[in-house]
């Protein structure tokens, strides 16, 4: 049976204080569910939140990891210095990555082998743009964006690894994937795995993520292959994303 998770994904938003206060509020309002939870915060918080969250059932995560061990790599950060703070995640190919800071396919397969060679679980994001749904190119963009970890990493690193499917337009936007939609995207991804290893399939974690809200969670978790989200705008509000981790 898979277990539930819930990952919040801070983006860059707020502030140390503003930060502190809102791991705080989700640490006070945590039920001892059973669902798995997790923040990704800003690199430069995640020493103060993981000092929060130490020992507790919050667990830390990052939005990136560098795509290489160490060495001339200006601005990036290494997987070993995420391993220092104790992260248990790192979100790799976020769609924001992607489009805004030109991360390839071949770089997201290396930021995800990076972390996972130090026991950092890497949150693989997927997903295609309304341009390409319309095209009907969405599970040609997932197998390529899939096949580059598959190629670098290969299909049982994803035992030790998640998965986001974030269609492009429901990011930010409001539109939020119908139950339907994502559902079909989902079953299309845990096939993929399916075919090359069975075992890994059932239990591979695959979020859903794109406008989640505490009035949709509900019914797209209720969705066999989807097996949590990856919340965005909604977890920088403490109630709303516990509201959103109550309906994991
Ligand atoms: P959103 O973001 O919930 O604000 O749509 C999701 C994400 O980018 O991970």
């Amino acid at each position: 049976m898979r277990r539930s998770l819930v990952v919040g994904n801070w983006k860059m938003n707020g502030t140390q204080a503003s930060a502190i206060k809102l791991a705080s509020d989700i640490l006070a309002g945590l039920n001892g569910a059973d669902a798995e939870i997790a923040v990704c915060v800003p690199y430069v918080y995640l020493s103060d939140v993981g000092q929060l969250v130490k020992g507790t059932q919050l667990a830390l995560g990052a939005q990136n990891v560098g795509d290489q061990e160490s060495g001339a790599y200006t601005g990036e950060i290494s997987a070993t210095m995420l391993k220092d703070f104790d992260c248990k995640f790192a979100i790799v190919g976020h769609s924001e990555r992607r489009a805004y800071y030109g991360d390839s396919n071949a770089m997201v397969a290396a930021r995800f082998a990076q972390a996972l060679a130090q026991g950092i679980k890497p949150i693989l994001c997927v997903g295609e743009t309304l341009q390409q749904r319309e095209q009907d190119q969405t599970f040609q963009v997932i197998d390529e964006e899939l096949d580059a970890v598959f190629d670098l990493a290969g299909v049982d690193a994803f035992s030790d690894a998640v998965i986001a499917y974030e269609p492009v337009w429901a990011i930010g936007t409001g539109m939020t994937a119908s139950d339907q939609q994502a559902q079909e995207v989902h079953q299309y991804i845990r096939g993929r795995f399916a075919d090359k290893n069975a075992a890994l399939a059932e239990n591979l974690q695959i979020l859903y993520g794109g406008s989640v809200k505490p009035g949709n969670a509900k019914a797209l978790f209720a969705m066999p292959d989807i097996d949590g989200g990856l919340i965005g705008g909604a977890s920088l509000d403490a109630d709303s994303f516990l509201q959103i981790y109550r309906a994991a």
